[in-house]
């Protein structure tokens, strides 16, 4: 596995590639590797994870050979520290087109979650390191149920899921999966601060135009009807008849029954 990656990678001009056949958390490897001072574009990947994590500390599930685990670490350029909600945008949407490529139309439950008729399987973990008060840089954590053993048994989530294979009938191959993920990001990176970038994101949210209820935890939900995106990724709901921009963060969003 690890030649074929590396080998689908090879166009890619990353920095450097750790790989694991077996790690906790490629985050936390990333996070450990950024602080150690890495470059940008520095990539972590794992064959299976012990302890993914999803937001908040929910487990992430990763078997071994089924997902793809990865955490890529960007150092901020320019202009990027000013919203670091787009990041999560960019891999959301750089999962989209991957999976457009192999004729599946997935999207977005904002603010982190890809799905596939209705059900999700990709999660997107951003985390980030400071220096004081300076964005020092950004973890991308990206994991996707590729295979159908992925898939956590219904009594473990929290919202349903599903994998590209259940999807597509067929197991699409990891490694180009992974190229086209992160050959996708790169392409959009430069784009994250423009309309073009906002309209795709906006274009594949998931219930756009339904009633949704929104809600952190530990707080009364809101109801609105999904209206899009202000610049800075922030949800825009529709809630008796103001628009509510809705803050990027630990927020829940589920379809109004
Ligand atoms: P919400 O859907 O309310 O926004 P969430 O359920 O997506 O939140 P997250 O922290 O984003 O919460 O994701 C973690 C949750 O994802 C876990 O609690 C579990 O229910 C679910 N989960 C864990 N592993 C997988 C997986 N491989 N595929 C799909 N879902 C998973
Ligand atoms: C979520 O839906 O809450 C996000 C899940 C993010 C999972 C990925 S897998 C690679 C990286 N390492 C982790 O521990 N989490 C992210």
């Amino acid at each position: 596995m690890q030649k074929e990656i590396q080998t689908s990678l090879a166009s890619l001009n990353l920095k450097s590639i750790r790989y694991f056949e077996s790690i906790g958390s490629t985050n936390d490897e990333a996070l450990a590797w950024a602080a150690q001072g890495t470059e940008d574009l520095s990539l972590v990947l794992a064959d299976e994870q012990t302890s993914g994590r999803g937001r908040a500390g929910r487990k992430w599930a990763s078997p071994r050979g089924d997902s793809i685990s990865l955490s890529l670490i960007l150092r901020p350029r320019a202009g990027e520290a000013d919203s670091p909600s787009l990041f999560t945008g960019l891999a959301a949407l750089a999962l989209v087109d991957a999976l457009k490529q192999r004729r599946l139309t997935a999207q977005i439950k904002w603010p982190n979650d890809v799905l596939l008729n209705q059900k999700k399987c990709a999660g997107i973990l951003v985390e980030s390191v400071w220096s004081g008060d300076a964005l020092d840089a950004v973890v991308i954590g990206v994991g996707v149920n590729v295979l159908a053993g992925s898939v956590p048994h219904e009594s473990e989530l929290l919202f349903p899921a599903t994998s590209l294979e259940s999807e597509l009938g067929h197991a699409p191959n990891r490694s180009d999966l992974l190229r086209d993920v992160l050959s996708a990001l790169l392409k959009w990176r430069p784009l994250m601060n423009q309309q073009p970038f906002i309209q795709a994101w906006e274009a594949a949210l998931a219930f756009k135009g339904q009633m949704v209820r929104v809600w952190r935890d530990n707080e009364t939900p809101l109801e609105g009807i999904v209206m899009g995106l202000a610049p800075d990724g922030n949800l825009r709901l529709l809630s008796n008849d103001k628009i509510v921009t809705v803050h990027f963060g630990e927020i829940h969003l589920r379809p109004a029954l």
